[in-house]
């Protein structure tokens, strides 16, 4: 049976039930309903800097369609470090993706997830933490954290579900970008760009 399925679409469809077992498991921590859409994906990606010699921050990876985007703007998998709380994606990004730095862990701990490369600047972040299923003043020491780990300027990329940027305007040293809404996308995303900024 399983000759009949074209390979890409087997890979899909394994990636789906991953997710939604992921789900079933941890709705809250997964936060959405399927795995993010290839477009969405690279649209994330695009702001990576490949030239800018500093590795990539990527956060909360699931299935690593986003991974797989960031690779695909010509980052070296050993210059990708990516952050992911469940044990089963973990281990299924590993042996997918190899030589990316998987880190297995809690993205608002990333001192001691990252370990030897706490101290690592990298050349932006991006990330797919359900930001909306964590308190404001959790959400607000996250980015404040991510913004010291990329060079001033640099973006945090984020996508998100609702309607409003996760992380409002006015509430520290950061801008707020609505960088695109995306239709084809389940469910629709809104992608926000942040940057530190002086003040
Ligand atoms: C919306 S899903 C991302 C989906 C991914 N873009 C994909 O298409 O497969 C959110 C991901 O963030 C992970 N996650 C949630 N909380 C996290 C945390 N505190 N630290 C690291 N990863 C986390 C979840 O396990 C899940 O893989």
């Amino acid at each position: 049976m399983a000759g009949l399925i074209p390979k890409k679409l087997a890979q899909k469809f394994d990636e789906e039930i991953r997710f939604f077992k992921g789900w079933i498991d941890k709705p809250k921590a997964v936060g959405a309903i399927l795995p993010t859409s290839g477009v969405t994906a690279r649209r994330m990606a695009s702001i990576v800097n490949p030239s800018s010699g500093l590795p990539v921050l990527e956060l909360g990876p699931g299935t690593g369609v986003i991974t797989k985007a960031i690779l695909e703007r010509g980052i070296e998998p050993q210059n990708l470090y990516s952050v992911e709380y469940s044990a089963e994606f973990f281990h299924h990004l590993q042996s997918t993706y190899a030589g990316v730095n998987f880190l297995q862990g809690d993205a608002f701990d990333l001192d001691n997830v990252l370990g030897e490369a706490r101290d690592q600047q990298f050349d932006s972040v991006i990330s797919a933490v359900p930001l909306l299923n964590f308190p404001m003043e959790k959400r607000l020491a996250f980015l404040g954290d991510l913004l010291t780990r990329i060079p001033a300027g640099r973006p945090v990329m984020q996508i998100s579900y609702g309607p409003v940027s996760p992380l409002p305007v006015g509430r520290g040293a950061y801008s707020v970008e609505g960088f695109d809404f995306i239709l084809r996308n389940l469910p629709p995303a809104r992608l926000w760009v942040y940057r530190r900024i002086l003040v």
